[in-house]
């Protein structure tokens, strides 16, 4: 057996009072993914960041090819043949492709004016682009990539920078299905080639897939291992969270009530030419799958009123309502949860408490003065349902994991007792437990009346959860699919815009 490429040991990290790591073991060898997994705030980035030169440890010790090493900084780092893609995308989208992935190291020309070697730059790139078989010109901005492009040119500027251990952190929660399998073979084809590979998901069933072992973090300490033939769905579950997740999915009770909440030929910005109806039942949720580009979020911001007028006949309960704007749609009950938190759902630089309240205030308030007693216990109810993890509400919310923010822009929402909800991607960077907790709530929601629209990209997700599924393609509904006939098959034939048969 090889040494490993990579150990760290006892490694420790605290940040003011809180304990993020508490000697914390890894390796990983060359040619092999280890899938890092545990709850929201287990650690994880945190353990990477340490590696990839973005923090120091407390204590501990690293050791590359079995000799100690400090990583000081992100360029000690690459030069130990680390390369990181981060949770959150880390790509300049002013510039083209090329520029991106020999960002800092461009080639020169020689003379002695040391010109960039634009030519170069962009042969080379290209190299790297096909070999991860993605087909864009060198010279396309990344403002004009989706997402899932954007994350393989950071996966080229890894190759170019000759990584010998990749760390990826969530990098498909920003991907939807054909796009995730696309990586999966890269990371395939990259263990292949003996790189050493740290994927970090909260998707099971990718690690499922393409790990070799599973590590996990539970409170900033190790509580266990997998190894390739122990890694099933219900051991990591059981790992992570430290018992039996027994109801992960609740079936439907309640019965759907049709008619309640009706869209008519309603008609986006972006797709001014086709025009989608569909209705959601009081009491049901209905998923809204399709891949990128679908013309679902676009759906989800004309129905809040964000793309002004609405050029559609929508009712909710019979009643035809006029939305203009998103107050008009939260006027009448009607609120979106947005899918990217940094943006829309929450504002990261105050505490959770006024994250949660702020759209609610008025129902705080007493004679113009805002109860802050009554104003905190509701933050902390709601927090405490959801089990955010934090030391108090009035944490700062930029200083949470990825999926404690998610959860934290949930609350902000529920605290309104809205009648139509309408979530964007709910789970996204959201641990298992907590998504238990989600689907848990979201059902409850619906069994108290509401009537929810659930955009996801999480297959397991759309699956389990909606009580039926409507699928787009390039801004047309392809089909709703009754709860029986809701399976991978059907729902991919639709996505990519065959029509039901
Ligand atoms: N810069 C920071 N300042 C204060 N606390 C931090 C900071 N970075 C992380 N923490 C805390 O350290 C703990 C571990 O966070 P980390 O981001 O490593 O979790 P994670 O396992 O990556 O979670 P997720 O799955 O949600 O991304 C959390 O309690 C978090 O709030
Ligand atoms: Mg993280």
């Amino acid at each position: 057996m090889t040494a490993p490429v990579l150990q760290m040991r006892g490694v420790e990290k605290h940040f003011g009072g809180v304990r993020a790591l508490k000697g914390v073991d890894f390796e990983v060898r060359a040619g092999e993914v280890v899938a890092l997994a545990g709850e929201n705030g287990a650690g994880k980035s945190t353990l990477m960041r340490i590696l990839g030169g973005v923090h120091q440890p407390d204590a501990g010790e690293i050791l590359i090819d079995g000799e100690l090493v400090i990583i000081h900084s992100v360029s000690d780092a690459t030069r130990y043949g680390i390369s990181f893609i981060h949770q959150e995308l880390n790509v300049l989208d002013n510039l083209d492709v090329a520029a991106n992935v020999f960002l800092g190291r461009e080639p020169l020309r020689g003379g002695f004016l040391r010109l960039v070697d634009g030519k170069r730059m962009h042969e080379e790139a290209a190299v790297y682009l096909k070999r991860l078989g993605l087909d864009i010109p060198t010279n396309t901005l990344l403002s004009r990539l989706s997402i899932a492009r954007q994350q393989m040119v950071e996966i080229a500027k890894a190759l170019s920078l000759k990584a010998r251990i990749l760390i990826m952190d969530e990098p498909t929660s920003s991907l939807t299905l054909t796009e995730t399998a696309r990586l999966l073979e890269v990371v395939s084809d990259l263990r292949a080639q003996g790189v050493a590979i740290i994927y970090i998901s909260h998707r099971l069933n990718e690690m499922e897939q393409i790990a070799d072992r599973v590590v996990v973090l539970r409170d900033g300490a190790n509580v266990g291992e997998l190894a390739r033939e122990e890694i099933t769905h219900d051991r990591m579950v059981k790992m992570m969270v430290g018992r039996d997740l027994d109801q992960f999915y609740q079936q439907p009770q309640a019965e759907r009530v049709p008619g309640y909440f009706e869209i008519e030929e309603l008609h986006t910005s972006r797709y001014p030419n086709h025009k989608v109806s569909f209705g959601v039942g009081r009491g049901e949720i209905l998923g809204l799958a399709g891949l990128v580009g679908a013309g679902r979020t676009e759906v989800a911001q004309a129905l809040f009123g964000i793309d002004g007028v609405i050029e559609a006949t929508i009712r909710l309960d019979r009643q035809v309502l006029q939305i203009r704007s998103p107050q008009d749609a939260i006027k009448h009950g009607i609120y979106l949860i947005p899918e990217d938190r940094r943006n829309a759902g929450i504002i990261t630089e105050i505490p959770i408490r006024e994250n949660i309240t702020l759209p609610s205030l008025e129902r705080y308030a007493k004679a113009g003065l805002i109860a802050f007693d009554r104003e905190r216990k509701a933050a902390t109810d709601i927090c405490s349902k959801m089990n955010v993890k934090a030391p108090s509400v009035e944490e700062r919310v930029i200083n949470l994991s990825g999926g404690n923010q998610q959860k934290v822009v949930l609350a902000k929402w529920l605290s309104l007792e809205p009648k139509v909800l309408i979530f964007d991607e709910p789970t996204r960077g959201v641990d298992v437990g907590a998504k238990a907790e989600i689907y848990a709530l979201m059902r409850g929601l619906a069994e108290s009346g509401v009537a929810i629209l659930m955009i996801s990209s999480d297959m397991e997700e759309v699956l389990h959860i909606s009580d039926r599924v409507a699928v787009m393609h390039e801004g047309v509904l392809t089909g709703i699919l009754e709860r029986a006939e809701c399976r991978e098959e059907n729902i991919m034939r639709l996505a990519v815009g065959k029509h039901a048969a």
